[in-house]
């Protein structure tokens, strides 16, 4: 069987790159190989999965190789008013541009600089052609780590996806930005397959009446306390999933991912 296709949104914050990095840690430890894909413009999921910064700097975001996106599209980013191919062949992307570490390959798309009505240039077709392929065509388990939106995703990719995990935090602003992106997601056909994390948690009663009350269908994956070992970790750019000290936290995570797969597993029967 492929592997699950799971995609993380949420307000800009929340914890998706710490969920996204744990998942595909604890993913690899359990020997399935994963596609990690920052689909992030500002891209952190190589620090939060706990790469060293001489390793990060290394790291080629693919909106900026241009010529492989000419190359690919027949189109030069950043020029205006040429011709382009909206089926840029992408399948050997990740072979060549992923970036292994521990077990879990990265991929880092980057950021498409963005015309006032949104873009459709070289950029982003080849950038949505990728995800597409990765999505529908490839095997592997993949986790998305996006912005607080569904970027990338188009109705035909989201027919691949198997879950958009959201993301919140206690306060109804990231309960905001859930709401907006639920009517995103909705729009092209991901509407039933939601899911929440709810991170930071210090008030475990009152933060989940206070989802359940505002979104009373939500499918709640787990919940993730607050805890200052996540700051120490980001502070000196390493994944609990690095330290013995952590392994308390490590089991919410695994607990959220096994909900998860246990779901779409039954879903999928
Ligand atoms: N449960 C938690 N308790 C305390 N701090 C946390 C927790 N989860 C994440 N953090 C911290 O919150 C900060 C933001 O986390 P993270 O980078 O994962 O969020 P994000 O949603 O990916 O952010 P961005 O939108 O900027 O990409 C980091 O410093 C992280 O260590
Ligand atoms: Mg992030």
């Amino acid at each position: 069987m492929s592997g699950l296709k799971i995609a993380i949104s949420g307000k800009g914050g929340v914890g998706k790159s710490t969920i996204a990095a744990a998942w595909c840690r604890i993913l690899a430890q359990r020997g399935i190989t994963t596609l990690a894909v920052d689909a992030d413009p500002d891209a952190n999921l190589a620090t939060a999965l706990g790469m060293a910064p001489e390793k990060i700097r290394t790291l080629r975001p693919l909106s900026s190789e241009s010529s492989l996106i000419q190359e690919r599209t027949g189109a030069k980013p950043g020029l205006t008013g040429q011709l382009y191919s909206l089926n840029p062949q992408v399948s050997d992307i990740a072979q060549q541009y992923a970036v292994g570490f521990k077990g879990v390959q990265l991929l880092v798309l980057g950021a498409v600089k963005r015309g006032g009505g949104g873009c459709a240039c070289p950029e982003s077709t080849f950038l949505r052609a990728l995800v597409r392929y990765l999505v529908l065509k490839n095997d592997e388990m993949l986790v998305l780590d996006m912005e607080a939106g569904v970027e990338h995703l188009g109705r035909g990719t989201a027919s691949g996806v198997d879950a958009l995990v959201i993301v919140t935090e206690p306060g109804s602003r990231s309960l905001q930005t859930a709401g907006h992106i639920m009517e995103l997601a909705s729009d092209i056909g991901l509407g039933k397959k939601l899911f929440f994390i709810l991170n930071k948690v210090r008030d475990h009663g009152h933060e989940i009446s206070l989802l359940m009350r505002q979104f009373p269908d939500a499918s709640v994956l787990g919940t993730i306390p607050w805890d200052e070992r996540f700051i120490a970790g980001d502070e000196a750019g390493r994944s609990v999933l690095d330290d013995d000290g952590c392994r308390d936290l490590v089991r919410y995570f695994e607990s959220a991912l096994d909900n998860l797969q246990t779901i779409v597993l039954k879903r999928n029967i």
